[in-house]
């Protein structure tokens, strides 16, 4: 994607070849900041504090993390102590297990000495097949999208939660890469951006990329979606996910449940864009097994944002002695969701509709 005319990924090796670049997330929207990950350490922060996240792009930053590492010490042990390490950062996006077990089984049969040039190679790797994903899901959403605007008119109004955007991946996003797609081909989109307390990843990111691509959106308070459909305000929804199972069951940013059950509700159709490697083929229902990260309750009781005087500021929303609880994910039950929108093309939220887009993985 462009800023300001100069495109970006999300991630990228520095020019020197020894580091590794990011976009600090958390400073967004109110300053634009790159920064360099030197080390496993930098890689394993960046990921924990969320200056990287979404499901994608946590995966990229893992697999560049096993890099870096190398780049520092080869041996088995060193690889074995990467892997944990990162794999201890965020507990729900399954492309974090994948990115990990992918460079793992690459890289641990190999002489160590043949280590640090072959992790960077396949770190490289895993985000340019991130990209080409995510355009084909941007080509498979767009299909979906063009047959709404002949069902209804224009414009197409497409309501999303959290950020599962370019900043969520390498480049394109997941459940933006249709939007994207649309505006490109000229339909007449609007997107109504939930603002997803409490890290407000909408607020901040998605509003602050679909501005950068010109995209028409509004953003709306997290408890609005349900009034918007129940007056046809909202065509449909397409969000992201940090884990679907194998039958189908949607992890994603607390709060999805809730605009799925207000979808259902009105008949309005609620998609889910994934890649490949966000499927947990080990898994069946998401609600019962799928790790829900609880994070700091100071994300709930303070919100950051800019002053009228051009400062950035935290304050705190809560009674001193109130208790929070943050928990940053939920489970959508597949019999939610009208389809899944892969890189293969759209299919049934299910273990056939499923497999019929990945036979390979039928036992
Ligand atoms: O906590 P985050 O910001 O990492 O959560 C991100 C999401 O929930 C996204 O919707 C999901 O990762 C899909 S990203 C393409």
């Amino acid at each position: 994607m462009n800023i300001e005319g100069i495109p970006y990924r999300t991630i990228w090796p520095a020019e020197d070849g020894v580091a590794v670049e990011i976009i600090d997330q958390t400073r967004l929207p109110h300053e634009f900041v790159t920064l360099r990950l030197e080390n496993l350490h930098d890689a394993a922060i960046a990921i924990k504090n969320m200056l990287v996240r979404g499901a994608p792009l946590i995966g990229a930053t893992a697999a560049y993390g096993v890099a870096l590492a190398m780049s520092d010490k080869t041996s088995d042990a060193a690889l074995e102590e990467a892997c944990a390490t990162l794999a201890a950062t965020r507990p729900t996006a399954i492309n974090l297990g994948w990115a990990l077990a992918r460079m793992r089984a690459l890289l641990l049969p190999l002489p160590p000495g043949n280590r640090p040039r072959d992790a960077w190679r396949a770190a490289a790797a895993l985000c340019d097949e991130d990209v080409k994903i995510n355009r084909a899901i941007g080509e498979h959403g767009l299909q979906l999208i063009r047959a709404m605007l002949e069902a209804k008119g224009e414009p197409v109004n497409i309501l999303t939660h959290c950020n599962a955007g370019w900043l969520a991946t390498v480049d394109w996003g997941t459940a933006l890469a249709p939007i994207y797609a649309a505006f490109d081909a000229g339909i007449p989109v609007h997107v109504w951006v939930d603002e997803t307390r409490p890290r407000n990843q909408g607020a901040s990111l998605t509003a602050w990329e679909l501005l950068q691509h010109g995209v028409p959106h509004t953003v709306i308070a997290d408890n609005t979606g349900g009034h918007l459909m129940q007056h046809g305000m909202v065509d449909m929804v397409i969000v992201g996910t940090d884990r679907t199972t194998a039958c189908g069951d949607v992890c994603n940013k607390i709060g999805t449940y809730l605009k799925a059950l207000a979808a259902r509700d009105n008949q309005i159709p609620f998609y889910v864009a994934l890649p490949g490697p966000t499927i947990d083929w080990t898994l069946e229902n998401g609600v019962r097994d799928i790790p829900i990260e609880q994070r700091d309750a100071q994300e709930v009781t303070q919100i950051r944002g800019r002053t009228a005087e051009g400062e950035l500021a935290t304050v705190t929303l809560t009674p001193h002695g109130s208790p929070a609880a943050n928990y940053a994910f939920d489970v959508t039950p597949a019999r939610l969701v009208t389809g899944l929108i892969t890189e293969r093309g759209v299919c049934l939220a299910s273990r056939e509709g499923l497999l019929g887009l990945y036979p390979e993985r039928k036992r």
